[in-house]
């Protein structure tokens, strides 16, 4: 197993989604150059979706065209259909997700319609973007648990995944949506998918609702994943799952990561300025308990 890691910065796009109050363009522009400044190789930096669904994300063309491109960062955006798709190219975004329910209540109240409609839908924003040459990313969400339905199927979260696969995802990313899954959670859901996903092939995409998800990411370093999520500031919470915080604060999850030896590029310090810069704009405390511990013991 390599001893490299993929940080998924989801922040610009997770993280802001459900902010009441439209962010300024300038600070999200400002965050996802600070953030690749501070070396983050992926960055998730918006979604072309429904802007009556999710109006923060409606300025996400405008932010496409202002953010400064480093070289070798991924700028990639959620798209639920091939309109998000088509807005997504017209902007030069380098990659996009589509995402799914292992819950078919939260697929509804989500993306208004079932799972099996959802992948249906998914088919011909897939084949364009094939055709297109741009990689795919597929998310699953509420892993353990819905909001609406409980405990999640494992039947219908391996069925779930198998079908994003099929559609031509390069990876899944695996959402804990609520943050109700702990490190045996993810150790036994794990396990449950392993005889039929490579773990190179899967991510954890962890909210962090019940201050569970770095004890998660360690259990899921053990199962051979080598791919996370997270959010600096540990901003963030799903729209459509009431109560639910935000990601993982990318800032705790690289101090993790580094001190278990594993290279990922990023420059705590600068990710820490990343972080304090957006709470500063939304004037909220930084989430991030690592950020913070650097600032008291300075
Ligand atoms: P719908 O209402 O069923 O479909 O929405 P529609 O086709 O009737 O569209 C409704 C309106 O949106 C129409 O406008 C469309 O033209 C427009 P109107 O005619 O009423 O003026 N529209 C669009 N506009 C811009 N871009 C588009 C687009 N598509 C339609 N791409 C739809 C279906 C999927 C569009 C809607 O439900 C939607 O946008 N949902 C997105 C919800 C969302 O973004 N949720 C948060 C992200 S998911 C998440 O956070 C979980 C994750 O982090 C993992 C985890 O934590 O588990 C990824
Ligand atoms: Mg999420």
């Amino acid at each position: 197993m390599t001893d490299q890691v993929r940080v998924v910065e989801v922040g610009p796009r997770d993280g802001l989604q459900n902010e009441q109050n439209i962010v300024p363009l300038e600070a999200k522009v400002q965050l996802v150059n600070d953030l690749s400044a501070a070396g983050v190789s992926y960055i998730e930096a918006g979604s072309f979706v429904s802007p009556k669904w999710v109006p923060q994300m409606a300025n996400s063309d405008a932010l496409f065209k202002e953010i400064k491109r480093t070289e070798g960062v991924t700028y990639a955006a959620l798209t639920p259909n091939l309109r998000g798709y088509q807005s997504a190219q017209e902007n030069n975004v380098n990659e996009v997700a589509v995402f799914a329910a292992a819950s078919e209540a939260f697929s509804r109240k989500n993306i208004n319609c079932s799972i099996e409609q959802s992948i249906d839908r998914f088919k011909e924003l897939a084949t364009q973007a094939r055709h297109d040459g741009i990689a795919l990313r597929g998310y699953v969400s509420c892993i353990f648990a819905c909001p609406y339905d409980g405990r999640t199927n494992t039947k219908v979260l391996i069925d779930t995944v198998n079908k994003l696969f099929e559609l031509g995802c390069y990876e899944v990313s695996l959402g804990d949506t609520i943050g109700v899954g702990t490190a045996y959670d993810t150790k036994q859901t794990l396990s449950a998918l392993s005889p039929y996903f490579d773990a190179n092939t899967l991510a954890l995409h962890l909210h962090d609702t019940y201050g569970q998800a770095l004890a998660s990411v360690y259990a899921g370093l053990e199962a051979g994943i080598r791919c996370f999520d997270a959010s600096v500031a540990g901003l963030g919470g799903c729209p459509y799952a009431k109560g639910a915080t935000g990601n993982l604060a990318t800032e705790d999850l690289v101090y993790l990561l580094h001190s278990g030896g594993f290279n990922t590029g990023i420059d705590l310090d600068k990710l820490i300025s990343a972080g304090d810069m957006i709470s500063g704009v939304l004037q909220r405390k930084n989430l991030s308990a690592v950020a913070n511990a650097r600032k008291t013991s300075d």
